[in-house]
């Protein structure tokens, strides 16, 4: 089996987060031929192009740029808000678009997987489903399962996440690997 490298970016700043939560769990069930990282978005500033123009790109977007460069698969773990993907999350794939040419060597054919939780029902399904149009966008290759974790709160609660959850998270994780080892599903 070959090595893997992933990087599971979690889509909320709270450091309560059950999105960052589960991108760790992910990190934890992960087959033993997987290098997992998680990523928070902490740090990275609005997009402003003025910003841009008087200062480059801001170290903490740069930073995550490398580790998705490096990165066999890409997890976007995202909360829902108001049945989209947060402003923070958009906000961080748009800078990493910037400079233009960095949108193809950053996102272009990686394998990308869309994973996210709430406490309510629907597990994220429409900010997943808003996020496809982004995704498109940026040209990557999408893993066609997707991780939606609803009740979240009393799956991954005080003493830890429930042996189903676990499980459904290795079974996940499995899959989007051998998704990556076969190049993200191109020939
Ligand atoms: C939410 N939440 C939410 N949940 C959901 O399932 N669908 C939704 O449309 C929304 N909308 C929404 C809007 C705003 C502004 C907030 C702050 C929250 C609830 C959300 O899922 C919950 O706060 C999660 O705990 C957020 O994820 P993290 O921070 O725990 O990872």
């Amino acid at each position: 089996m070959s090595q893997l490298s992933m990087l599971a970016v979690s889509g909320s700043l709270r450091s309560a987060s059950f999105n960052t939560r589960l991108a760790q769990l992910l990190a934890e069930v992960a087959p033993a031929n997987c290098r997992f990282e998680v990523a928070t978005l902490n740090g990275i500033p609005l997009y402003d192009g003025d910003l841009e123009e008087a200062e480059g790109i801001p170290e903490a977007v740069d930073a995550l740029r490398q580790r998705i460069k490096q990165a066999d698969g890409l997890i976007l773990v995202t909360p829902e808000y108001n049945a989209g993907m947060p402003g923070v999350l958009k906000n961080a794939l748009d800078w990493l678009t910037r400079p233009g040419e960095e949108m193809r060597p950053t996102f272009g054919h990686r394998p990308t997987a869309l994973a996210g939780a709430t406490p309510g029902a629907w597990g994220t399904a429409f900010a997943q489903a808003s996020a496809l149009i982004n995704l498109r966008q940026l040209g990557v290759s999408l893993f066609p399962d997707y991780l939606r974790i609803s009740g979240v709160a009393e799956k991954l609660g005080e003493d830890g996440a429930s042996e189903e959850l676990r499980d459904q998270l290795r079974k996940f994780v499995s899959r989007f690997s051998e998704f990556c080892a076969a190049g993200g599903g191109r020939d």
